[in-house]
């Protein structure tokens, strides 16, 4: 089947077999590998996407039921004046080692910026209490978005 949404800012269209998840869709078939896929069950965030305002994770979302949507994926969240604030604080912080969970984590800190003011240090745990990240011990992640 074919799928139409808009992602990134950009209205695309592919062919997608059933069952194929959004993640999959991003990765394989539009030459998007930032979304990264560490688990495919939902439990680590590393592919996590904005769909329709929603922070999801793409994996567990099926390619078919994005048609019509709109999808921001890492790759939409910087634009030509350069990194996102969220990115610049992780990076400025320290805050990312071997790299697999940063994009999924950016994902979340854009969302909660997007939706949240000036959030606390609590509300950026809860943000990304879905994102696991193996290396940092989140401190310096921690660090740099609570500097924003
Ligand atoms: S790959 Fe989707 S949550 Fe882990
Ligand atoms: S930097 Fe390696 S998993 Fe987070």
């Amino acid at each position: 089947m074919i799928v139409t949404f808009d992602l990134n800012g950009e209205s695309v269209s592919t062919r997608v077999v059933l069952a194929t998840s959004l993640l999959s869709m991003l990765r394989d078939e539009l030459g998007l590998p930032g979304s990264k896929n560490a688990c495919e069950e939902g439990e680590c965030g590393s592919c996590s996407v904005i769909l329709d305002g929603e922070l999801v994770c793409s994996c567990l979302v099926m390619a078919a039921d994005v048609e019509g949507s709109v999808v921001t994926t890492v790759e939409g969240v910087a634009d030509e004046a350069g990194l996102h604030p969220v990115q610049q604080a992780i990076l400025d912080a320290g805050g990312v080692q071997c790299g697999f969970c940063t994009p999924g984590i950016v994902v979340a800190a854009k969302d909660l910026f997007d939706r949240v003011d000036s959030p606390t240090a609590d509300d950026i745990k809860e943000a990304l209490a879905g994102n696991i990240c193996r290396c940092t011990g989140y401190g310096a992640i921690l660090r740099g978005l609570e500097s924003l």
